[in-house]
């Protein structure tokens, strides 16, 4: 008879985490707080077993069926078994968890959650080809869970419908092609106006490939790129009088172009929400300096710009900097600066030739930003709002800015930027006593 255990908590890959009677850790997936579960390890370590789920034996009253037919297969979601709301609360307790347990620090008051749309939110996708003979033809999707193969999918609940529909199209196009096995990736990328697909190609595309091409972006009105290269190699193909991928911030009077190698947030109906509330916590006045750490194309300092004094925005790809300067000209803002910078290697001197700023904004990578916040000086600015996507690197660094650096964590809160996965995107907002 298998051992029944009961799940005490979701960890940042949504697994369900559980004790054994014998003090063992278990990480069970498809598993929900508070569940009395039967498992089978699949990985036993001294310390710990990662299992699957055999048998709930009392269910959640969050547990919902899947929608997707991939789901437990497909490595892109973890928690489609999880009612969405309950998905939310699930990652706010990861936050408060994480800022707990790691950083050591409790903030004065939580944010009400930010919610989105909790399927087709995700706007772009790099999505795998692989020509498979023994699955009849090419394969096009997202890694399995656990291991390198392409998940056999024909369409995705968590894309644009429009753009779901193209996967098997898309299929049926590369099986066609001359060059069906030299094709490893099609990125995804769904504006307002165009929807955009880049080809990686590991070989040169013959005129038949090409106009299979154009005839694919005739019929299904998309725009074609092409990689043969790095990301440096990608340049539009067809149809050359596209319009220019761009999102808008109507709120802020702003248009934002950018290039398919270009970041930009993936959520575009989360995305201008979370600008708001980052905002509302910075609260920029007319007289105030503030620094844009781990910039991209501006996303955060040309809304900033429109009521701040002004803004110096600070990121590490050269690329995401030429970009972010021509989006403040095209939006008439003349009071950003940017520049390129390792903010890795933060250092006070670099900090301090940045100028004083009363206010910062952070959004770093998965990494955080340990060196930033180690360099902050007696000149740091009075408040710093945070937007994070990893919250044991957010604890991590709040560590340092509450017990070394004199800040109070005065609030935090999740945005469901990445619903049905495990990705945790948080801001909070820290204040110099
Ligand atoms: C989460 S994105 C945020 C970008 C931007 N704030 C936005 O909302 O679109 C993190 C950014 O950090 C940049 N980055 C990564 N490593 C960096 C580093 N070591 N130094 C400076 N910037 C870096 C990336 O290029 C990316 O633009």
């Amino acid at each position: 008879m298998p051992e029944t255990v009961r799940i005490e908590s979701l960890d940042h890959e949504g697994r369900g985490i559980a004790h054994r009677s014998d003090g063992k850790t278990l990480f069970i997936e498809g598993a929900i707080t508070g569940e009395l579960v039967q498992y089978s390890s699949y990985r036993k370590k001294d310390s710990y077993e990662n299992a699957n789920l055999v048998r709930v034996v009392g269910a959640s009253p969050l547990r919902v069926t899947p929608r997707c037919t991939n789901f437990g297969v497909c490595g892109g979601c973890s928690l489609q078994h999880i009612d969405p709301v309950g998905q939310v609360a699930a990652k706010q307790r990861i936050l408060e968890d994480n800022l707990a347990h790691l950083g050591k620090v409790r903030a004065d008051y939580w944010l009400p959650p930010i919610h989105g749309p909790a399927w087709g939110y995700r706007t772009r996708a790099r999505l795998s080809v692989r020509l498979v003979e023994k699955k009849g033809g090419v394969l096009v999707g997202f890694h399995e869970r656990r291991n390198s193969f392409i998940a056999d999918m024909i369409s995705c609940e968590t894309l644009p419908p429009r753009i779901s529909q193209l996967i098997q199209p898309l299929r049926e196009l590369v099986g066609r092609m001359t060059i069906r096995a030299q094709v490893p990736q099609i990125e995804v990328v769904a504006t307002e106006a165009v929807d955009a697909l880049v080809l990686r190609h590991m070989a040169p595309l013959t005129e038949a490939d090409l106009q299979l091409l154009r005839e694919f972006a005739d019929r299904y009105t998309v725009q074609w790129w092409l990689q043969s290269k790095g990301p440096d190699s990608i340049t539009a193909f067809y149809p050359s009088d596209a319009p220019e991928l761009a999102y808008t911030l109507p709120e802020f009077d702003l248009v934002m172009p950018f290039r398919p190698s270009e970041f930009t947030q993936i959520n575009t109906a989360v995305n201008p929400v979370l600008i708001r509330r980052a905002l509302q916590l910075l609260q920029p006045q007319r007289s105030d300096r503030i620094a844009d750490l781990f910039c991209g194309l501006g996303n955060f300092t040309l809304p900033i710009a429109r009521s701040a004094q002004s803004v110096v925005g600070v990121e590490g790809s050269a690329e995401l900097v030429g970009r972010a300067r021509q989006n403040a000209a095209r939006n008439g803002l003349d009071n950003t600066r940017f520049e390129t910078a390792n903010l890795f290697e933060a250092t006070a001197a670099s900090l301090t030739a940045l100028g004083h700023f009363d206010k910062m904004l952070i959004d770093p990578p998965r990494d955080g930003a340990s060196a930033v916040v180690q360099a902050l000086g007696k000149d740091a600015p009075q408040r710093i709002v945070y937007v994070s996507c990893n919250p044991a690197t957010l604890a991590r660094d709040a560590a340092v800015l509450v017990h070394e650096k004199g800040y109070r964590l005065r609030t935090a809160g999740i945005a469901n930027m990445f619903p049905q996965t495990a990705h945790v995107e948080s801001v909070a907002l820290f204040e110099r006593a």
